[in-house]
């Protein structure tokens, strides 16, 4: 059971998800404008995993037989000025959603709510997963400032991440990731 103040927080968390996902497809087209088909791949990895948090939170919400509420989605920026730049943003915006994962974990502790605590916690590790892999990627290309040669082997080593989630909802989310 979810208290309504919990069914609120967690409907406005599947939005943010949902913008996540929104702004890494924006990045993974900026990537491949630019030429960067290994960040664009990264990216859209990113968007693959974003619409698998969205959807976590949207069957939770079912199984706990409360009421779904799907929000506009806000515009992403299309225009980005550099991968770093992309990078850097992206850290931004996860350090925004860790933030929002920490204020839903305040909120089921003060409503008692056990069970949405457990459920969170698999956010709670994925946000410091998340933050992990952009700080690395900032580093790399920190140390290879404007280097185009240094970009190229970046963006060769992005063309290799694969996408892990589930990304067949039409069953349900399917096992843990
Ligand atoms: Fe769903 Fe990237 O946090």
């Amino acid at each position: 059971m979810l208290s309504a103040k919990m069914n609120d927080a967690l409907n406005e968390q599947i939005n943010k998800e949902m913008y996540s996902a929104y702004l890494y497809m924006s990045m993974s087209n900026q990537s491949n404008e630019m030429g960067l088909k290994g960040f664009a791949n990264w990216f859209m990895a990113q968007y693959h995993e974003e619409m698998y948090h969205a959807m976590k939170i949207y069957e939770y919400i079912a199984r706990q037989g409360g009421k779904i509420t799907l929000k506009a989605i806000d515009e992403p920026p299309g225009e980005f000025a550099s991968a770093l730049d992309m990078m850097t943003k992206t850290l931004e915006h996860e350090q925004f959603v860790t933030r929002s994962i920490n204020d839903l974990m305040e909120t089921a502790i003060a409503e008692k709510d056990h069970a949405t605590q457990i459920f969170l916690q698999w956010y709670v590790t994925e946000q410091v997963e998340e933050e992990e892999n952009d700080n690395d990627i900032i580093a790399q290309l920190k140390l290879v400032k404007e280097s185009p040669h240094g970009l190229m082997m970046i963006d060769r080593d992005l063309a290799g991440r694969m996408t892990t989630v589930p990304t067949d909802f039409s069953k349900g989310v399917g096992g843990e990731e």
